[in-house]
């Protein structure tokens, strides 16, 4: 089977579940039960528990499964004009280090310490722990938020919103997964997809998006993109 083949029926094993929901082993959620996100987040990263071949951050990080992001990364900033980018999270930032970013500016940040400090020690960008749901967000052009949402609990989701929201970023590109009908919620660490257009978030459509994997020929189920929208644009997210 081909790479690209592999993804997809990666991807499609994951939407067999009624809720297309996975959830962290039971032997490991009682230990994160209950737990803040860095506690939970930090458990997952030290226990390798998204087993990924060649990245912590799990397989979505891997060299096959980002081709297409990686392959469309380089034009979306070019079309919107991104010179700044704050990657949060960044997990090991392994993939993102294999685009051409030319001149744009990279600051990478995630909840868990020890990711931080590993890619310190690693490569010469710069890096920063930080809490997308509550902590003071850096200014950039682009905020590129990839697979955390979908991990994150729906009031962290709506905090995590509520906090790009106010900070001073222009652009939010985030995962989403578009004809997905409704989101469900789920304990932190566990995964899910979500529709940021669905309720409660009823984001606007997307200005750009970046499809990563289209099950469309094998059946009727969600595309995984990251949708691209203006931070002023979230203002009233998740306000009735
Ligand atoms: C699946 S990885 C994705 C990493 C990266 N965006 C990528 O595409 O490879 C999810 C990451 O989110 C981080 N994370 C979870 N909750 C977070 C939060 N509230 N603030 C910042 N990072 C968070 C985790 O530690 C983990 O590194």
């Amino acid at each position: 089977m081909g790479e690209d083949a592999k993804v997809r029926a990666r991807a499609r094993q994951r939407f067999e579940d009624e809720n297309y929901a996975e959830t962290l082993a039971h032997q490991h959620r009682q230990h994160v039960v209950g737990k803040d996100l860095e506690s939970v987040f930090g458990y997952i990263y030290r226990h390798n528990l998204w087993e990924g071949g060649e990245s912590a951050a799990g397989e979505g990080s891997d060299r096959a499964a980002t081709r297409n992001v990686r392959d469309q990364l380089p034009g979306l900033l070019r079309r919107w004009g991104v010179r700044s980018i704050l990657d949060l999270p960044c997990g090991d930032s392994a993939w993102l280090a294999s685009v051409p970013l030319d001149g744009v500016d990279y600051l990478g940040g995630d909840i868990v310490d020890e990711i931080v400090a590993r890619n310190r020690g690693r490569t010469g960008a710069r890096f920063d722990v930080l809490d997308i749901t509550k902590d003071d967000l850096p200014a950039a052009d682009l905020l590129l938020c990839r697979d955390c949402l979908v991990h994150l609990p729906t009031s962290d989701v709506l905090g995590a919103l509520a906090n790009i929201a106010r900070s001073r970023c222009k652009y939010l590109l985030t995962t989403t997964f578009s004809r997905l009908t409704r989101n469900v919620d789920i304990p932190a660490g566990d995964w899910r997809p979500l529709n940021l257009r669905m309720p409660p978030f009823g984001l606007p459509e997307p200005l750009d998006t970046i499809v990563e994997v289209d099950l469309s020929a094998i059946g009727d189920l969600p595309v995984k993109a990251l949708g691209l929208w203006e931070i002023s644009s979230l203002r009233d997210v998740g306000k009735p």
